[in-house]
């Protein structure tokens, strides 16, 4: 939990595709999202390589982007910073403002 909200933090397995919103952490792939939905705020579940929305259908892929039903964006990223190997929440570190300047 972050201000409330729900975290996703997910390591992206090789069968993931790459996306401009992974995080590169140790040259692994990472997932860092709010876990809310970006349609009404319900909490989606991770199935099959997707967060699943149960209250209207959504879906979201495993980089956070909105790819089926009502959701109007992707889940949000959520500032992080890395020291040594740990990950700090909250904090806009270098990595965190590398995605935000290539995201699309
Ligand atoms: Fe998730 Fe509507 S709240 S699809």
């Amino acid at each position: 939990m972050w201000r409330g909200k729900p975290v996703f933090i997910l390591k992206k397995t090789s069968e993931m595709k790459d996306s401009p919103r992974d995080a590169i952490i140790n040259k692994e792939h990472y997932t860092i999202v709010i876990g809310l939905c970006t349609h009404l705020g319900c909490i989606p579940a991770w199935k099959t390589n997707k967060w699943k929305c149960a209250c209207h259908g959504g879906e979201f892929d495993s980089s956070g982007k909105n790819v089926f039903g009502p959701p109007p964006r992707p889940l949000d990223l959520l500032p992080f910073d890395v020291k040594d190997n740990t990950l700090i929440l909250g904090k806009e570190g270098p990595e965190y403002n590398r995605i935000l300047s290539v995201k699309i």
